[in-house]
């Protein structure tokens, strides 16, 4: 579990957590915000974005707190194995008013044996990224990819990733991403999520 400092420009957003859904709102919230980004502001699927790959695939949303109680999700990402020990993630996205909102700091979370040259500001893409790599890390991974739109290469490239080539997916430009896992520590999910969690690990 993650949590942000509180950010005194937003009133009353206490911290940001982000685990899988505990509950049937918090995971229809969590399709209708891919809905909301992939399908209605970037238009790149038509009725629908869910796939095939939704049967086995995780999720994980950022869910504001207001006075200690959750409050709305505010990002999504998904992670799924496509070969033994071989994970990826996907449908990455932040709600527009929670953007580029980076105003709190996490210096331990990213492994300390990796060189950062300076003190790691999060942003929620970033808090997202980082959880669904070290989930999949602690699930049992040796490799974590994803297919990257092209103006958040730099993003990615920030949080110790690297290109492997470039392709096209939906008619966009996208780029075969690598994380480098030693950045990405195996990381347990620590709430009564793990009960529901079973749901989407099929373990
Ligand atoms: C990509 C995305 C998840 C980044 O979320 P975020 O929490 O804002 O992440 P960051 O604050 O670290 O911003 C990442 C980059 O997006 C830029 N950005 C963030 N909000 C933006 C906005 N409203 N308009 C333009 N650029 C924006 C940031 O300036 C930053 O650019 P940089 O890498 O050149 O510095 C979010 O912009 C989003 O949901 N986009 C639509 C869906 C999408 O593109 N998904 C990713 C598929 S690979």
């Amino acid at each position: 579990m993650i949590y942000f400092e509180k950010d005194k420009k937003f009133t009353g957003l206490d911290f940001i957590d982000i685990n899988v859904p505990s509950n049937n709102v918090q995971l229809e919230a969590y399709y209708a915000t891919r809905k909301s980004i992939f399908c209605d502001e970037q238009n790149l699927f038509q009725e629908t974005e869910v796939d095939k790959k939704d049967s086995h695939s995780v999720p994980i949303i950022a869910v504001n707190h207001y006075l200690g109680f959750p409050d709305a999700v505010i990002g999504v990402v998904r992670i799924y194995e496509e070969k033994k020990g071989e994970w990826f993630g996907g449908r990455l996205g932040v709600h527009k008013e929670y953007r580029s909102f980076s105003k709190f700091v996490c210096p331990k979370l990213f492994s300390e044996q990796v060189q950062i040259s300076s003190l790691y500001k999060m942003s929620i893409a970033a808090g997202l990224i980082y959880r669904a790599v070290s989930l999949a890390n602690y699930i049992g991974c040796h490799k974590f990819s994803a297919y990257v739109q092209e103006q958040n290469v730099k993003l990615f490239k920030r949080l110790h990733w690297q290109v492997v080539k470039e392709v096209y997916l939906h008619s966009t430009k996208h780029f075969l991403m690598e994380a480098n896992l030693e950045a990405y520590p195996a990381t347990p999910i620590y709430s009564n999520s793990i009960a529901n969690s079973k749901i989407y690990f099929n373990y």
